[in-house]
This record gives C-alpha cells, sequence and structure tokens, in this order.
C-alpha cells in the first residue's frame, strides 16, 4: 500500500493517505469507505471474512485480515497507515460488557501502534456519554468516566491513549439510519414482529438523537482530515425524536397497534432493550458543527422509517 504522497503540516490533513478502517464492512464503514476514496485517500479495510474481503475490494479499498481478539492483526494495520478510523464492534448485545472491554483492549493495541508518530486516530462512541443533566441534550465537551453505559470503556481507552502521546479523537454517534438500518430502531422492529405490538415507555416522550448514514460517514472524514487531539464529535442531526413517534410509524408500517408500557412492564417486553427504550438522551452538535464546519443534509430518521420496504416483507 502506497503511503503519503504529501507532507503533513496543514492543520487540515488532505489528500491521498493511507487510513487503516476497522468495521469497514460494517453498516458505517461501508459508507466511510467510499467517502474517504472519493477525498483522494486510499482504504485498507479490516474483515475477518472472505465476503468482507470481496466486498471491501468491489468498493475499491486494500484488505486486511484480522480480528479484534487478534491485537496483532490490528497494530498491523495500523502501522501501515497513515491514519486509522475504529469503527469495528461485536453487537453481540447478550456480552455487551465484554465487548465493550474487548474494544478498550483493541483501541490500545491500535494506539501503541501509533505511539511517537502524529497520526491520528479517530475511535468511536455514543452520543450517550456526553449527558451531564437529564432532560439536557449531550454536549461534546463533557464525559463522565463513571457513566453507567459500559461503552465508557470506549472513551476511557481513548484518554488513555491520549495521555500516551497519540493524537485520538472521538466521534460520537446517535442513532445512525437510512432506509435499511436504523440503529437500535432495527431491532426494535423486530421486536415488533416477534410481539405484535409496538411499545413505548411510560408516555414515550423520552428522545433519542439521530443522523444519517451519509452525514455520519462525512464527519468521520473531516474528523480524521482535522487531526485534532483530544476533540470528541456529536454526529448528531437531530437532537433527539420522540420514542413515540418511533414506536408509531413501526406500528403504522407493521399494523401493529401502538401501546405504552410502564416501566416494570417494559423490562419483560423488550428484553435486551430494555436498558434503552426508556431513555431519553437527547444531544446536540453545535460545537461539532462549528468545529469541523460539518452540515448534516440527509433525510431525518422518521422520513427513512416511512419509505423502509423492510415493513413490506
Ligand atoms: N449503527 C448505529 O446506529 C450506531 C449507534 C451508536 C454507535 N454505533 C457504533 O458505531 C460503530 C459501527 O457500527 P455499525 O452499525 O456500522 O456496526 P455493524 O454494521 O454491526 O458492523 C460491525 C463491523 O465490525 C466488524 N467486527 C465485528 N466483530 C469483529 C471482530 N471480532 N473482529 C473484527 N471486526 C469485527 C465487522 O467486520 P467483519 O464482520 O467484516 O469482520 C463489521 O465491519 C460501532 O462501534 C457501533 O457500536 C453505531
Amino acid at each position: 500500500m502506497e503511503l503519503s504522497r504529501y507532507a503533513v503540516s496543514e492543520q487540515h490533513w488532505r489528500l491521498s493517505h493511507a487510513v487503516f478502517l476497522t468495521g469497514a464492512t460494517g453498516f458505517i464503514g461501508s459508507a466511510i469507505v467510499p467517502e474517504l476514496i472519493n477525498a483522494g485517500h486510499q482504504v485498507l479495510g479490516l474483515t475477518r471474512s472472505d465476503a468482507g474481503a470481496q466486498s471491501l475490494i468491489a468498493a475499491g479499498a486494500e484488505v486486511h485480515r484480522g480480528d479484534l481478539e487478534d491485537l496483532e492483526s490490528l497494530r498491523s494495520g495500523a502501522a501501515k497507515s497513515d491514519g486509522v478510523i475504529h469503527c469495528a464492534f461485536d453487537h453481540d448485545f447478550s456480552r455487551f460488557v465484554a465487548n465493550c472491554d474487548k474494544d478498550m483492549r483493541a483501541i490500545e493495541a491500535l494506539g501503541a501502534a501509533l505511539e511517537g508518530t502524529d497520526r491520528p486516530l479517530v475511535i468511536t462512541s455514543g452520543t450517550g456519554m456526553g449527558n451531564a443533566e437529564i432532560g439536557q441534550p449531550a454536549t461534546e465537551d463533557v464525559f463522565n468516566p463513571s457513566h453507567p453505559n459500559p461503552r465508557k470503556a470506549s472513551e476511557s481507552a481513548g484518554a488513555s491513549v491520549s495521555a500516551a502521546g497519540v493524537n485520538v479523537s472521538v466521534v460520537r454517534l446517535p442513532q445512525v439510519h437510512d432506509t435499511v438500518k436504523q440503529g437500535l430502531i432495527t431491532p426494535l422492529i423486530a421486536l415488533t414482529r416477534e410481539k405484535g405490538v409496538s411499545a413505548y415507555v411510560g408516555d414515550g416522550l423520552n428522545r433519542w438523537p439521530a443522523a444519517h448514514v451519509l452525514d455520519v460517514a462525512r464527519l468521520y472524514r473531516l474528523a480524521l482530515e482535522k487531526r485534532e487531539p483530544g476533540a470528541r464529535y456529536h454526529a448528531v442531526a437531530e437532537e433527539g425524536v420522540t420514542v413515540r413517534d418511533i414506536a408509531e410509524v413501526i406500528g403504522r408500517g407493521l399494523k401493529a397497534p401502538v401501546v405504552a408500557m410502564s416501566p416494570e412492564e417494559a423490562a419483560g417486553h423488550f428484553g435486551w432493550l430494555a436498558m434503552f427504550a426508556g431513555l431519553d438522551f437527547p444531544a446536540s452538535s453545535a460545537q461539532t458543527q462549528k468545529r469541523l464546519g460539518w452540515r448534516p443534509t440527509g433525510p431525518g430518521l422518521i422520513a427513512d422509517l416511512k419509505q423502509m420496504r423492510y415493513f413490506d416483507a
């Protein structure tokens, strides 16, 4: 793989760099691949599978075989690159705490390969990490290392790698959507099919932030190119969509009754989604938009949900 052809001296990092992208075959990663390539970068994409390798080649990327469990594979991918975007995550929520720890080890390994260089490492977190007060939008300047969500491990690992001198920034994600997938709403739709009702908790006015996947991909690229050590960005287009509005679109789409549930009933109905169903976690991207000049333009979450062919299946 060809390394950078241009000296890195600007505040913005542009033109033909080799980017190691973990999660390159995933929902968000597969939107980041063309975003990077169209901006002139080369992509070295991590995957575990032959099918993943084929899809990366078809998208114009190089393939790096490896696994989050194989830290040497992460170190060697990072060592070949001019910068890293880390989007891989094991989404088996029955092992969520263990998978958050796995993400921590992955970030530490990627960081170790970049120590002593100024190559950027962009890691992934959730906007919930920036919530300081209940009901107030999360902001980029807040991180609570005692947050109850075990995913805090990702940002804590980023902070320790940053303390070792690595140029780390964080992209925090909301519900990322297109007309096929929509973050936690995709399993909510499957649950509605299974249970025959589309449910929300209490009055359903709790809010989830959202952004279209193409806007999110552009933000990752801008964050990488900006190379601002310690920066946190919120990929938020909509500060908060109420879960009742989401439940109503799902109910209409699947012709399922829409019902309100008490928190006690919700625990039985939602399974692993119960930890998120009643959460009110709006988020702002005001600082991100100012610092990166990022302007989300994609369709909104409800508009994408209304377009879903999945409902007709
Ligand atoms: N989608 C959302 O709305 C949302 C919201 C908040 C946060 N996030 C975060 O954003 C990131 C990307 O999410 P996504 O929705 O794009 O995920 P996804 O569609 O589930 O894709 C997961 C990716 O991770 C890779 N992966 C999984 N286990 C791995 C392992 N053991 N070793 C190596 N690679 C592995 C997969 O690669 P292969 O199978 O090819 O190996 C795949 O590319 C994750 O950190 C996720 O938690 C997403």
